[in-house]
């Protein structure tokens, strides 16, 4: 069964308003402070949070994943380290990252994060195995294309920080 990850499986289930909300207390977009208020988080959603009124008690399949990863490995994505180019054709804009993945069998891909009328921030995300193997770990180029009509500009969030590429 797919191990759940914070930033895949997790974090989406917490809405803007929930964050909003519940900031007084816990950061709900934040993997430390979920992780730190895991048990109290488990026990408002399974009596009154989110309340009546404001879209109510989540329902029982997603309070259960949230036990899953509480009580399993609380896996989550690290920020990818890459060199980041921009090609652009008549047709299409392509963002391209390449570089060596920190161990043998990990996963990485580029994702859209945000977007603004003006802007659009990408995350180059890895994933760890659920268990290490050994091996030599391998070169990767990572693609993301988007149609040329979209002229916005491009941030990219990586280890390294968010830097402009376009
Ligand atoms: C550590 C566990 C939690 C505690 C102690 C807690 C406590 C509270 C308290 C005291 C309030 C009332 C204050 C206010 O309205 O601003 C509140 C409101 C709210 N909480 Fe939580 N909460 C917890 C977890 C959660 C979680 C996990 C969610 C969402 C999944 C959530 C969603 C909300 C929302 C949407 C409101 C606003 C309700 C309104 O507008 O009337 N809370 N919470």
């Amino acid at each position: 069964m797919r191990t759940p990850v914070f930033e895949l499986h997790i974090r989406p289930m917490f809405r803007a308003t929930d964050k909003a909300h519940m900031g007084f207390a816990v950061d709900l977009w934040e993997y430390d402070d979920v992780v730190a208020n895991a048990d109290d988080i488990l026990e408002r959603l399974q009596s009154d949070m989110p309340p009546t009124g404001t879209g109510g008690l989540w329902p029982e399949e997603w309070i259960t994943l949230f036990k899953r990863w509480k009580d399993g490995a609380r896996k989550r994505l690290d920020l990818g380290t890459a060199a980041f180019t921009l090609q652009q054709t008549a047709a299409k804009t392509t963002i391209t990252a390449t570089g060596t993945f920190p161990a043998a069998d990990v996963e990485g891909w580029l994702q859209l994060e945000s977007e603004t009328d003006t802007s659009k921030t990408y995350v180059l995300y890895f994933e760890a195995p659920d268990t290490p193997v050994g091996g030599t770990p391998q070169l990767f180029t990572l693609k993301e294309s988007y149609p040329s009509t979209d002229t916005r500009s491009v941030f990219i969030h990586s280890s390294s920080g968010t830097q402009q590429l376009h």
